[in-house]
């Protein structure tokens, strides 16, 4: 089964086509617009500037999206003269209905409408949440349809700019939030550090890039300065809380450490490494008692913070270490940020499922849960 996927939750408008065949799933096209360049001069995104540009640029993504995969344009109702679909092999849309920035959402949705009836193929409203827990299944066999997969149960760190969730995983649709940010999400907190370190948006590959300065300084055997930084900042509501998290003391944290820091142009490697190790400390931490509790078969890992190199490599570590009987899952880079493949990947199951909204009643809704 061929599935377009199409997601404009933020400031990526993205598409995809994906084969789904017997719990096999091959990504046949990836076409992600990135809007950072635009966005960065106003040091986050701007909502009406993302809508403007998703309507610009959704059919041209489509387009190459079709093109890439080789599947060919498919003909409107008024073109079939002997009725039938008209996908020309897709056989339905995924399209991400929330949450996200509301005018944003709307021209996915909207698009995803107008091709559903003029192809004449079913429409899929996807969780985005979800959609970024199946950035983990792209490209990985599961049983079709009937039958529980042996990587279930599992445990998955959701952690990107709007979220930071830890969600249990029964089986395929079946979710449980068990713990979340009461305040900033972990990317929001990356955006806002990196703000106050002046060093631009997004804030989370920029952070990282001057915390891998600084470690390799540390741990270079033939550089003059290794000592170990005296900055410290806090990991909040470590030991409390239960799973769930919050940032926003951090940020602050380090507001006032560098408020009172002379130096502090010239420690920003420093601020950096010690700002990540504190958030990679505490979803570690959590995520590793998650585990425990709940017996976890599989720790999966997704969001764009799980772009981050030293995130990925200290969970990896950690689970090996803690929980060896745990497989750990990470999808590849390019499904951490957001993109349609995993949209369209979540779609897929949903199919199986039969779960499809007719276009008429296709909604947005900015606040959707999982
Ligand atoms: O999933 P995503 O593309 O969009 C949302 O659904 O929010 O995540 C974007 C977030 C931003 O906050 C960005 O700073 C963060 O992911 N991010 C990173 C890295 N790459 C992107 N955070 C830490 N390290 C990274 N390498
Ligand atoms: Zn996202």
């Amino acid at each position: 089964m061929y599935i377009l996927g199409i997601e404009t939750s933020c400031d990526e408008t993205a598409a995809a086509v994906i084969k789904g065949d017997r719990g096999n799933i091959k990504v046949l096209s990836n076409v992600v617009s990135s809007q950072i360049d635009i966005h960065k001069k106003y040091g986050g995104v701007v909502p009406e500037v993302a809508a403007r540009e998703h309507v610009t640029q959704i059919l041209p993504v489509i387009h190459e999206t079709l093109e890439t995969a080789g599947i060919q344009a498919p003909l409107s109702r008024d073109a079939r003269s002997g009725g039938g679909a008209g996908g020309g092999g897709i056989q339905a849309i995924a399209v991400t209905i929330g949450p996200g920035l509301i005018t944003s959402l709307i021209v996915g949705i909207e698009t995803a409408k107008v091709l559903s009836y003029a192809w004449d193929i079913p429409v899929i409203g996807i969780n985005h949440i979800e959609g970024h827990i199946y950035a983990n299944f792209v490209g990985r066999r599961q049983p079709a349809c009937a039958g529980r997969s042996s990587d279930f149960p599992a445990l998955i760190l959701t952690v990107s700019g709007g979220h930071t969730m830890l969600v249990l995983i029964e089986n395929h649709g079946k979710y449980k939030t068990i713990g979340e940010t009461r305040d900033d999400a972990a990317g929001e907190a990356f955006d806002k550090a990196a703000s106050l370190l002046n060093l631009g948006y997004p804030g989370g590959p920029i952070i990282s890039k001057y915390a891998e300065k600084y470690k390799l300084q540390i741990t270079n055997p033939t550089c003059a300065d290794r000592r170990q930084s005296a900055i410290t900042l806090p990991r909040p509501m470590l030991d409390k809380g239960g799973f769930d998290f919050s940032f926003s003391g951090l940020k602050t944290a380090l507001l006032y450490a560098i408020q009172q820091d002379k130096n502090f142009k010239k420690r920003v490697p420093e601020y950096a490494h010690e700002f990540q190790q504190a958030i990679i400390d505490v979803l570690i931490h959590k995520t590793i008692q998650a585990a425990q509790k709940y017996n976890i078969k599989t720790v999966m890992l997704s969001g764009g913070v799980a772009a981050n190199t030293e995130l990925r490599k200290q969970l990896k570590s950690a689970v090996k270490k803690q929980i060896p009987k745990s497989q750990f899952l990470i999808p590849d880079l390019k499904y951490t940020t957001d993109n349609a493949a995993m949209i369209a990947t979540a779609g897929y199951y949903h199919a199986l499922w039969k779960d499809y909204t007719d276009w008429q009643k296709l909604k947005v809704n900015c606040n959707l849960e999982l």
